[in-house]
């Protein structure tokens, strides 16, 4: 720790190391919050905890983590609750994707994405609530994505993972209506970020007709979690895709998902 301390409270961020994770400590950074940042890349965060602090006057610690281990999520709430620390804001952002076939996928690779973007999102989240409700004020931001409102052949598990984030974020938020507590969904499509390389999905058609930057991204989702919004869809194009999915049958968007990313249509 350094710095005089910033006077908002902590804020949480997982998958702080890059890309919407390190553009949202950032913003957060900005509006005078400490940040406790995670992820499994320390070289980074602790490059990205001493320019924070150089640059806003604020406090930034760094927990490296893994949060596709089972007992990830457990381990870093019992670090800050170690400290006394109950997060004013939690940004649950960590995730990952995998491209291909699900009965080609790698089973402990696809148990890993499931771990980290679903159950240690939902373990994290049930962890700390209650000390945010108990103090009548926090922020949750769970980073979701557009693929939560389809299903997607071919990035199966990954879509299905950002709908169980979808759904049980505005499901929260409205279970925690005058509680002081409030759960905000951010659904980016493509954004330029480590993703898509990660995920193996850089040459489909989605990835190829444009792309967001992060900061945007990011600002439309702290902005959102500020105001307590349920849901931010930044973008007007990612907007309409969202907005569209619902008006189809699902068949017919999972066609449409298959159209944007099959392996076959990869350049
Ligand atoms: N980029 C897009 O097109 C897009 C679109 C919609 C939604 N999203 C979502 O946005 C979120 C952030 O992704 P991004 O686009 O910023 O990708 P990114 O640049 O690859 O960042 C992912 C972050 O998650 C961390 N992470 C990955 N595996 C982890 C693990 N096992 N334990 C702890 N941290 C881990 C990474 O850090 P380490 O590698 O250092 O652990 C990194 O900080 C994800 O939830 C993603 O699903 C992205």
């Amino acid at each position: 720790m350094a710095g005089e301390g910033g006077g908002r409270g902590v804020a949480l961020v997982t998958g702080a190391s890059g890309g919407i994770g390190l553009d949202v400590a950032r913003e957060l950074a900005a509006r005078g919050y400490d940040l406790w940042l995670t992820a499994r890349s320390t070289g980074k965060l602790a490059e990205a905890a001493a320019t924070l602090m150089r640059a806003h006057p604020i406090q930034v610690e760094v927990v490296a983590g893994d949060l596709a281990d089972p007992r990830g999520a457990a381990r870093l709430a019992e670090a800050l609750s170690g400290r006394g620390v109950v997060p004013e804001v939690l940004v649950n952002n960590a995730g990952v994707g995998s491209h291909g076939r699900f009965a080609d996928q790698d089973v402990a690779g696809l148990l890993g994405l499931i771990q980290l973007n679903v159950t240690s999102l939902a373990e994290l989240t049930r962890r700390i609530l209650p000390g945010m409700v108990a103090r009548g004020s926090g922020r949750v931001l769970n980073v979701a994505s557009t693929a939560g409102y389809v299903p997607g052949p071919f990035m199966a598990a990954y879509y299905a993972s950002k709908a169980f984030v979808l759904s049980l974020s505005v499901a929260l938020n409205e279970e925690l209506r005058g509680s002081g507590v409030t759960v905000t969904a951010l659904c980016p499509g493509a954004t330029r970020t480590g993703f898509d390389a990660a995920a193996g999905v850089s040459g489909s058609k989605l990835f190829r007709s444009g792309v967001m930057e992060s900061a945007p991204v990011a600002r439309a989702g702290v902005e959102a979690m500020l105001s307590g919004k349920p849901v931010v869809v930044p973008g007007l194009r990612n907007k309409v895709l969202a907005g569209s999915a619902g008006l189809g049958p699902r068949w017919l968007t999972a066609k449409v998902a298959r159209a944007l990313q099959d392996p076959a249509d990869m350049a």
